[in-house]
This record gives structure tokens, sequence and C-alpha cells, in this order.
């Protein structure tokens, strides 16, 4: 099958289009030895909240496979196969103990580690259980989360800690988790698609964020040591308002304010969510938040913000399909892109740059880790806090004699900022 679809170049002739090419499977498929699976496997993965994990087990899917986790008596999480390793019963079922998890069919104890501590049925002179293990994950709990990891295990990386997350006047505090039925990439695309918040989130839907949105910004994005940024400059009144939104390799985004208005001077402002783009399989992923609230004198987080069941508008479809085509929102407008969006369709324009960049930082990861070598955002050895760049930062820089000096003045503005804030990071140099 053809990868790209012909370019139509007259009028009717949809009779050209009716073959769909095939995804591009390198940088879309996840599950076990394929090429980006292998890629994500390389990293710490959230897999669900600490407070998740009460008295049930909790099943999960994960990078295409079929998991459980728990929490034991003693409190350690585990993160094992679903199925039993006796006769495959699922785990999810099973009763957690003092000590690990028992198979509700025969009453095998598994540790978080996968070690078999029981086999009951099996005759006391039975050593199947010195002998075999049941599949195990490596475990980290931390801000609230448990994150596994599931490469091999001789290439166990670090655990990483971004400096957003131990900022000083601020805590991070779990958020919400939700699930769209199509594949990562496409979803994780949207942190580099600035423009959609001055249509889609504007236009389309009405003010969802403060009306400043509405601008189209002047665009520019940059590759940060640990992922890449969007700069979006608009000019407010006197001031210049610049936006950075980031990816962080390979799939934490973190969102700078939605509430800034741009009216007045502020420096450097850090996200106000670190939110992970978890493959559970090909065709549906799983957001996972942290949310950053303030705790400093005169720096709000909205109430809203604070409310763990409150949601950042859009991200989940609305009751019904007539509101849903009424006013779309981010859900509608990435889970429609198809289950797997598909490349060879598309027809990218200017405003595009971000997502064709974040593409070839997926696709080299990828292949640095198919030739053996440590994908970019891999930190080997435990660094301290790693920086990060996303903010909204807001200038007084009145505006320049004509609309398009105006607007290169506010390009080169958001350039200046991010380079300044890539070469002295603002937030680990608070952290430090
Ligand atoms: S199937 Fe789990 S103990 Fe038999
Ligand atoms: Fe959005």
């Amino acid at each position: 099958m053809a990868t790209r679809a012909p370019y139509l170049k007259s009028r009717y002739s949809g009779y050209h289009h009716r073959q769909v090419p095939q995804e591009d499977a390198e940088l879309t498929h996840v599950g076990p030895d394929t090429p980006a699976g292998e890629y994500f496997r390389r990293f710490w993965q959230p897999v669900c909240y600490s407070d998740d994990l009460k008295d049930l087990p909790l099943r999960l899917r994960i990078l295409g496979e079929d998991l459980v986790a728990f929490r034991d008596g003693t409190g350690e999480v585990g993160v094992l196969e679903l199925h039993c390793p006796h006769r495959g019963t699922s785990l999810e079922f099973g009763l957690v103990g003092d000590k690990g998890i028992r198979c509700c069919y025969h009453g095998w104890l598994f540790g978080c580690d996968g070690t078999i501590l029981e086999t009951p049925g099996e005759p006391a002179e039975s050593t199947l259980k010195e002998r075999l293990f049941h599949g195990a994950y490596p475990v980290k709990e931390a801000f609230g989360l448990v994150f596994a990891y599931m490469g091999p295990p001789e290439e166990m990386p670090a655990f990483p800690v971004y400096d957003s997350f131990v900022r000083p006047g601020y805590r991070v505090v779990p958020g919400q988790k939700y699930i769209y039925p199509c594949n990562y990439l496409q979803i994780l695309e949207n942190t580099m698609d600035a423009i959609h918040t001055s249509f889609l989130h504007t236009i389309v839907s009405g003010a969802v964020f403060t009306d400043e949105f509405g601008v189209l910004p002047e665009l520019e994005f940059m590759e940060t040591p640990v992922g890449i940024i969007y700069i979006a400059t608009r000019r407010v009144g006197d001031n210049i308002w610049s936006r950075s939104v980031e990816n962080v390799l390979p799939n934490l985004q973190q969102v700078a304010p939605v509430w800034e208005t741009g009216q007045k001077e502020i420096g450097f402002s850090g996200p106000m969510m670190s939110r992970w783009v978890v493959p559970l399989d090909d065709t549906s992923s799983m957001y996972i938040e942290l949310r950053h609230v303030s705790e400093t004198a005169g720096i709000e987080t909205p109430g809203w913000w604070v409310d763990r069941s409150k949601m950042l508008a859009g991200q989940m479809p609305p009751d019904t399909y007539e509101e849903a085509q009424r006013r779309p929102q981010d859900f509608e407008a990435q889970v429609s892109q198809r289950p797997i969006a598909v490349h060879g369709m598309e027809h990218l324009g200017t405003t595009d740059r971000g997502i064709t960049m974040l593409r070839g930082q997926i696709r080299k990861g990828i292949r640095d880790v198919k030739a053996g070598q440590d994908p970019v955002g891999l930190m080997r050895d435990d660094v301290g806090p790693i920086p990060t760049y996303c903010n909204n930062t807001v200038v007084r820089i009145p505006p320049a004699a004509t609309e398009e000096a105006d607007k290169k003045l506010m390009r080169e503005t958001g350039r200046r900022l991010a380079r300044g804030y890539i070469e002295a990071p603002p937030l680990l140099a608070a952290a430090e």
C-alpha cells in the first residue's frame, strides 16, 4: 500500500483518494518488539495514581501489555503480568494480602517483584516456586504517581525529577486521568499546535480560556535539551506576551497557565500542569496529570484548578453527539483524526513546523534505541532536577511603527526570552 495519498490538483477528484494509506508504523505502533514500543519502554512511565491502589487490584493496559497493579499490606506496590502463570486467571480478581497478591483460582501467591511465595496445591517437596518467577516490572512511587519501568532490566535508567516538580513555593498534586481512544502521537502533537487555541478554543467553541487567546500568535519553535517548546507571542497593548508549551521527551507535556491575559508584566511563570500521554496500545492513550499549585503569597492558582474533581475545559466529550458537533473541543479534534492519524493524507502548513520537529525528535529517539544508543531525554545518572522550559512571560515593549515590524519584534522577543531561559533555566535556579 502506498504511504502517501496523491496530491489532488483538480475539482471533483475524490476518486483518487479512495484508498487510505497506512499509518506510519515506526512512529505509532507501541506494542512489544515494535520500534516505538522499545523506545517508550526505555523510560519510566506513570501507570496510575498512588491513591488508585486501595484494597482491590487495578487492571492496567500499558504499551499493549495487560498488567495488574496493587499495594500489599506492607505498603509495597507491585506491577505484574495480569495473567497468573499457573493457568492464566486474571489477577484483577486476586486477593491483595499482607504480602503480595494471591490468585483467586488456586491460591498461588506472588510478591511485588514476581517471586512466587506459595503454590498451595503443589506437594510440599515441590521446587516449582524456587525455579519460576511471575513477570514483574520495577516500580517507583513519586509525586502521588506510580511509575513502572518496562524496558530491559539491564537498561533501567535513573528516575527523572524535573525542576517544575520541586519548585519552591509550589506543590504538585495529582489531577485527573482520562483516556482518548486514539494513538498517542496525535495527542502529543497537540502540544506543538499553538494555532488551535485561537481557532478551536476561541472561535469555534467560544472563549474557553481567556479572550486574549483569540489573537493569532506569532509562532516560533525551539528544541530544548530535553525536547521542544513552541513560542507563541501575542501583542496585548504595550505588552508582549510570550507563551511556551513544552514536550519533554518522550511523552510529558507541560502546559503554561491558561488563565493568563498578558495584561500585567510577569516573569517566567512555569507550568500549570505536567501531563503524560501514556500509550495504552496503538489506539488508546491515557492522559495522567500532575497539577502545579502555588503556595506563594500574591500568586494565585484558580480554585477550579486546585479542585481535583474539575477538569481542564474541552478535554472530554460532552454528553451528546449533537453537542459535540456544535461545540467540538480537543477530544473531538484529536480522536477524529482517525484511530491512528495517517500522515500520508496530511498537507502540513507553515504553522505545523512544530509537529514536524516533534515527529523528527521521536523518530530519532526510536532509531537511537534501535542502534543501541541512549535517546535524548533519558537520564543515566541521578543528575538532580532536570531543567524544563514551559512558561508564560509578559514584558512591557510598546508596539513597533508598523504591523509587520511589530510581528517581527514579537518573534524576536520570543526567541530572545527563550534563548535566555534555555541558557539559565529559571526553575532550576529556584530549586537549587
Ligand atoms: S490459575 Fe492462578 S493459581 Fe491456578
Ligand atoms: Fe487544546
